[in-house]
């Protein structure tokens, strides 16, 4: 059950990625990534990138920018199930 609800899920996200990136394309990831492990219920990307009171800043080199407002479950450090599976739209820079 579960399953099958992350699948609709990434299904839905997938979509919505084709339809959005003609707009403006999810940033690359400048950094490894293989020691934050991405499940359901822990998201460890959301540790740097979650600080809400800098949604919509300017980027600092150097530092995390803060998620877009639509990747939130509102009001909670935490993604929503749209947006958990950071690297089916985000890749990684080569
Ligand atoms: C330990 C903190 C940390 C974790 C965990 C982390 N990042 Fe980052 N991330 C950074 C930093 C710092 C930068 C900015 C690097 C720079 O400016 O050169 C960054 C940059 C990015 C960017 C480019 C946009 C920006 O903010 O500059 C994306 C996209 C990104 N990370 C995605 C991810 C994803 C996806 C994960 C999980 C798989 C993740 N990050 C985990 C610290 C982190
Ligand atoms: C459905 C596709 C999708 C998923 C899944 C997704 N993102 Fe994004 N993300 C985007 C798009 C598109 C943008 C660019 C938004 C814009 O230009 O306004 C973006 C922008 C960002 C930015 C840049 C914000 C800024 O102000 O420059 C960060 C950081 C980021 N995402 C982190 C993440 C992390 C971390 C995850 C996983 C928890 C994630 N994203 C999951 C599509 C996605």
């Amino acid at each position: 059950m579960k399953f099958a609800a992350s699948l609709a899920a990434a299904a839905a996200a997938m979509m919505m990625c084709a339809t959005v990136s003609a707009a403006g394309m999810p940033p690359q990831i400048p950094h490894p990534i293989d020691a934050y492990k991405i499940t359901d219920a822990n998201n460890p990307c959301v540790m740097c990138h979650g600080d809400q009171s800098k949604i919509g800043q300017a980027k600092v080199a150097g530092q995390p920018s803060a998620m877009p407002a639509d990747h939130f479950v509102k009001g909670q450090k935490k993604a929503d199930p749209m947006h958990n599976n950071c690297t089916m739209c985000h890749q990684l820079k080569k």
